[in-house]
């Protein structure tokens, strides 16, 4: 019935709802075996894209295959494929477990399974809570063990953070990990980088239905471009010295300091020392993921290529996905934002939890179960 390489193909995918195009042309594989962010702005088109992944939703144009089926190709698609497209679609009188047990038997699966799944997801202690007063959270983690009540090889999660608590994240980051840890595939969906940043191997970027950018997460990281912000005491000296060494994008800052990308601190100070100026201070700055991320999913967004990220577009359907954006319009993109490097801070600390060992399944009671009612 389907080829059984848990590999998901979105080739070509378009969808219009009237005068909306909610998705252009999309196209984009993901490989079992790793998580895959699928990233955009709200309105990009992503939940879209993963309802018509599902069959919820009939393509304009184009194909969204898992193991090279569409589907309602799928045979039991709950043994091929767990989603979490809603959070909210719960009978509100029904208690979890007997929500999970109506699903159970629809696909064929023994209710010990329900109990497992109850564990797994840290909703033991409010398995028998109806789940119409379910907080947001506790909603996401029903629904996640509904999707994996088939026990899955794919995975497709449409923004699973939502309502979950840091200790629900970091859980659900180990989750991912591991299941991907087992061959299998994810796909999950979010609207803010720095939320999966953590998780993911991955990525597919889109704004206004677009691709953005296709590839692994490293890359996209490698691309970020460091410039040394310098501290002269000649700073038309020290641009013209560069400029002659082959650093043609320096440039002198408002502040009296010459920014130079792609150069090394020692490179500058052997420039400096040969053209006979002082150096008071050089400091290195990378550029910040999450302004990439931004600048290629704003509107303004104008197609300027990011230094190190290859451009070309790749076979479709390759074994490893490369890098690769569509050029939405001209050239003139904004510039690259540096920040200080450093040890991130603020919410994304939340989800540097230690990862959970490559094929190591999670414990029943790392989950939140702990803390419900
Ligand atoms: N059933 C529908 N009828 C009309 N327009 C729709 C429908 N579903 C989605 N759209 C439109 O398609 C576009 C993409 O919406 P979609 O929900 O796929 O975005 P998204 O990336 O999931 O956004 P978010 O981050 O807010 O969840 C939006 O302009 C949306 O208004
Ligand atoms: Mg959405």
């Amino acid at each position: 019935m389907h080829d059984g390489s848990g590999r998901i193909a979105v080739q070509n995918l378009t969808k219009q709802f009237g005068a909306v195009t909610a998705v252009q042309n999309l196209s984009f594989t993901v490989e079992p075996g790793s998580v895959t962010g699928f990233l955009g702005p709200n309105g990009a088109g992503k939940t879209t894209t993963l309802r018509m992944l599902l069959g919820l939703v009939k393509p304009t144009a184009g194909t969204a295959t898992i193991n090279g089926r569409q589907h309602h190709e799928l045979g039991n698609p709950a043994r091929v494929v767990g989603s979490v497209l809603d959070n909210g679609s719960f009978h509100p009188k029904r208690t979890a477990r007997d929500h999970l047990r109506v699903y159970a038997a629809a696909i064929g699966v023994p209710d010990q399974r329900v109990d497992e799944l109850l564990g797994l997801v840290g909703l033991a202690p409010a398995a028998d809570r109806k789940a119409g007063g379910f907080s947001l959270g506790m909603r996401q983690r029903l629904a996640l063990a509904t999707a994996l009540l088939g026990d899955p090889q794919v995975l497709v999660l449409d923004e699973p953070a939502n309502g979950l608590d840091p200790e629900g994240i970091a859980w659900l980051r180990n989750f991912l990990r591991s299941f991907a840890a087992q061959g299998r595939t994810v796909l999950v969906s979010s609207h803010l980088l720095s939320e999966v940043e953590q998780t993911i191997d991955q990525v597919v970027i889109v704004s206004a239905g677009m691709t953005r950018y296709y590839g692994p997460l490293e890359n996209l990281r490698k691309s970020q471009r460091s410039r040394v912000l310098v501290q002269p005491a000649d700073a038309t000296g020290l641009v013209s010295a560069l400029r002659e060494a082959g650093f043609n994008e320096v440039e002198p800052t408002q502040d009296g300091r010459v920014a130079v990308p792609g150069a090394t601190v020692q490179q500058i100070g052997d420039i400096a020392a040969k053209a006979g100026i002082a150096v008071y201070g050089m400091e290195e700055q990378q550029a910040d993921l999450e302004q990439l991320f931004f600048q290629l999913t704003s509107p303004q967004y104008s197609g300027a290529p990011i230094p190190g990220v290859p451009q070309q577009q790749p076979g479709w359907g390759q074994q490893v996905p490369q890098a690769q954006y569509q050029q939405p319009g001209p050239q003139s993109g904004p510039q690259m934002q540096y920040q200080q490097p450093g040890p991130q801070s603020g919410p994304q600390a939340q989800y540097q939890q230690p990862h959970q060992q490559p094929g190591q399944q999670p414990q029943p009671n790392q989950g939140w179960g702990g803390q419900q009612q």
